[in-house]
Formats: structure tokens, sequence, C-alpha cells
């Protein structure tokens, strides 16, 4: 039921057991959030990485934090540096820290402090197919994604690949989180329809935190 009263309380979405959309939960200090997403690019430019198959993935990634997710042909691993400059990623924000930590509180995971978090941008036609965040020792940790700029589809399905996914439309301010029982559940983004965004133009944001 909707009262006169919810207007400041974002709504709360249970997606699976552990997984749960915020609605809007990022638009509060969204100013901010984007402030510091400009300081993280200006020092670490988005770039298109390599699957270890030798695809060039659609979406470009970059880093924040003291880890930063990287794929080359190598294999997909944590890095300190960024494999570009050599230099250590740039310092996760206060603001991006802040949001991580909150929205997993809101979700029932207390005590959430990431030290990665892999920035992707999507263009139009730009998807992620379905995968599993695994790369991180510690799954007892949430994954806290945000979403903003253009709109999409989120693809959440179960622990096997052959899960069939349901599909969560994601708005600029979205945040969902995952663990528990969902932590290693596959997920993905549909390829990205045309748009233009008023803040972020045609492209879509995507924050994942992550404790390594
Ligand atoms: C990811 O799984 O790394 C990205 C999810 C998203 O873009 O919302
Ligand atoms: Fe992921």
């Amino acid at each position: 039921m909707m009262d006169l009263f919810s207007f400041d309380q974002p709504s709360r979405l249970d997606i699976a057991e552990g997984a749960v959309l915020l609605v809007g939960r990022a638009l509060v200090g969204e100013e901010a959030l984007l402030a510091a997403l400009d300081t993280v690019v200006a020092g670490a430019p988005f770039r298109h990485m390599v699957t270890p198959g030798g695809f060039t993935m659609s979406v470009a990634m970059t880093n924040c934090g003291r880890a930063g997710w990287v794929t080359d042909r190598r294999g997909y691993r944590y890095t300190a540096e960024d494999p570009e400059t050599g230099q250590p990623w740039p310092e996760m924000p206060g603001a991006f820290a802040a949001l991580a930590r909150e929205a997993a509180t809101e979700a029932g995971f207390p005590g959430f402090e990431p030290d990665a978090c892999l920035i992707n941008r999507y263009e139009p036609g730009a998807k992620m197919s379905l995968h599993q965040d695994k790369d991180e020792r510690d799954f007892s940790k949430p994954i806290v994604s945000v979403s903003l700029g253009l709109p999409a589809i989120f693809q959440f399905g179960g622990l096997s690949r052959s899960d069939r996914p349901s599909k969560v439309p994601l708005q600029h301010g979205d945040v969902m989180v995952w663990g528990g029982p969902s932590r290693l559940a596959y997920h993905g983004i549909l390829p990205l329809k045309e748009g233009q965004h008023p803040r972020l133009g045609r492209n879509r944001i995507n924050l994942t935190f992550r404790k390594t």
C-alpha cells in the first residue's frame, strides 16, 4: 500500500533470498556520487578489457579502491595497480564507501567494508553475459551494485547457469544487493537500449562494490 509519507522512504523489493533491490537508494547523494566518479575516472580512465578467451568486452571498465578487477589473456584477477599506468587504483571516495556500507546494512548485511569498486560503463548495445562474481576470497560479504544513467534490464538467476533468470528493470539511482544464499547467483545485463540520460548522456554507469 502506498501512503502519503512514503516519498522519502525508498522502496525495497525482494528479488530472491538474500537479494534486494533498493529503489532509488543512490539518489539522495547523487551529486556527490557523480562528482566522485569524475575524479576516479580522471585518474583511471575507462578501457575495454580482453577476456581470457580473447574477446574485447563491450562494457568499458575502471576501478577504485585497494583492489581492482581486471581481465586479460592471462585470466581474471584483482590487482593493486592499474595495469595501464602501473599506479595504484584511485582511492575509493568516501561517498562511494558510505553508500555501499549503508545499502548493505539496509539489505541485511551489516559491517560491509568494500575494498574494491569495479566501475562499468555501458553504451547502447553493450551487455554483460550471465556470470557469477566469484573471484573474491570471502563470500560471506555481499555484492552492492549501483545503477546510474540509462536504464537496463538486470538478469538475476540462481546458483546454476541453467536456472531461468528473472528480469529486474534498473533505473538511475537503484541499488541491488545480493549476498548470503544469493551471493553466487548468476547475473547479467541485457543489451542496453538506445537513449539519452539527462545527467549521463548515452551511458549507463554501474558501480560494483566487493570485499575481495
Ligand atoms: C556486473 O555484474 O559486474 C555488472 C552488473 C551491472 O552492470 O549492473
Ligand atoms: Fe557481476
